[in-house]
């Protein structure tokens, strides 16, 4: 049953906006002969230029957008990853810093303001963001909070080379397009997209060679009780993705934060309808058709599979362990430590930060943080106070 009832209605350019990606996917699906992927449907509906979600002018992150991330809700979460970047920096001897996925610059902002305060600066602060939208927005709240830092920064077309540093990620792999599948009587089928009595609807056609071994190496390692049209996801691209940034990092570390699980919990019996979820202005549900390119789609990330495309670009798995974990280990105490010495407002702002972020049972958990390395062998920080790798 969908949960895309009662959502917000759209303005009259909103609705527009809308109509013109539909038309654009109805088109695709046309040309393909009345069915696309359904990756293939998100990377429409959140990228394609000028018209998708991320790609055009809607508000996205922020209190009156769609959605509020770590960042964004919090400050303490870029003060504490700027304590675990400036060990990083000092050990390389000094270095580059890389966000992927900058969305509205927030955490590059506050990432540089506390880094200067530490007097470790980053040689370069660059930004690849997919968004020429977000980018210009980017760029904007850089200038209205650290101006005299703006000339460090530098936004990408593409992934540098030989780039010695950091490379931080927040929420990003969670929006890379996902393939859905249903298994059925022993069978793999793909989940797309076609039009049915007038409308998108979801769609079952032949899984390809890829998708279908995918899914076969997926339900060997944690299909075991899998009802009959058990239905989830898998990130058939993020191979390839993480084997070009381990191309471009010649020394350093990758961090990168996101929700997700070890592949025998994202997969187990009990999730049977995967983990995609769409917002519009704080609102979840299921229905990624119902606003595209006026809403985000996302899925959760199965940290199994990052690990193995990093072991198969000959990087290090070099920790993984839950958001909470990471802050504390990388120094939320030196931040509260000096709590007393605030006014009652400041002392319970950063308080409700500290508890947002580390809270069991939603963010601090829900949210995971794994370091792949690159020729880089000293302990983190960050992942010092408890590792769960076993477990992926
Ligand atoms: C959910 S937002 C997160 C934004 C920000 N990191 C934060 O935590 O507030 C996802 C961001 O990733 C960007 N993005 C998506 N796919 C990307 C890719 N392949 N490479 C770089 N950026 C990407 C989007 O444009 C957007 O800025």
């Amino acid at each position: 049953m969908s949960l895309a009832t009662g959502l917000p209605p759209l303005t009259p350019d909103e609705a527009a906006h809308g109509d013109r990606l539909e038309a654009r996917v109805r088109e695709e699906i046309a040309v393909a002969g009345g069915w696309i992927g359904f990756a293939r449907y998100m990377q429409l509906a959140l990228y394609e230029p000028g018209l998708g979600y991320y790609s055009a002018g809607a508000r996205k992150l922020g209190p009156s957008g769609d959605f509020v991330t770590a960042p964004e809700a919090a400050p303490l979460f870029s003060r504490c990853l700027a304590a675990q970047c400036e060990e990083i920096l000092r050990e390389l001897g000094g270095g580059d810093l890389l966000e992927l996925g900058a969305g509205s610059g927030v955490m590059a902002a506050d990432l540089l303001a506390e880094l200067a305060r530490r007097d470790a600066l980053p040689r370069r602060y660059l930004i690849l963001d997919v968004s020429a939208d977000l980018r210009e927005r980017q760029r904007a709240t850089i200038a209205g909070t650290m101006p005299e830092l703006l000339d460090r920064v530098a936004w990408l077309d593409r992934l540098p080379e030989n780039l010695v540093g950091v490379v931080v990620a927040n929420e990003v792999l969670d929006a890379l397009p996902v393939e859905r599948f249903v298994v059925r009587g022993g069978t793999v089928a793909a989940l797309g997209v076609a039009i049915r009595d007038g409308r998108l609807a979801w769609s079952e056609g032949p899984a390809t060679d890829r998708l279908d071994s995918a899914v076969r190496r997926i339900a060997r390692e944690a299909g075991d009780g899998w009802p009959d049209g058990y239905v989830s996801e898998v990130r058939l691209e993020l191979g390839p993705w993480i084997a070009a940034l381990a191309a471009a990092l010649a020394r350093g570390v990758m961090l990168f934060v996101d929700y997700g699980l070890p592949r025998r919990e994202y997969y187990a019996p009990e999730r049977s309808d995967g983990t995609l979820l769409c917002h519009f202005r704080h609102r979840w549900h299921d229905d990624p058709f119902v606003r595209p390119g006026l809403q985000d789609i996302t899925a959760w990330v199965d940290f199994t599979a990052v690990a193995e495309a990093a072991e198969g670009s000959g990087l290090e798995v070099a920790g993984y362990t839950t958001q909470a974990h990471f802050l504390i280990g990388a120094g939320m105490d030196e931040f509260l430590a000096d709590l007393s010495t605030l006014d009652v407002v400041r002392r319970a702002e950063l308080s409700r930060q500290a508890m947002l972020l580390t809270l069991p049972g939603g963010m601090g958990e829900r949210f995971k943080a794994m370091a792949l390395t690159s020729g880089y062998d000293s302990p983190l920080r960050g992942f010092a106070v408890r590792d769960f790798r076993h477990t992926l």
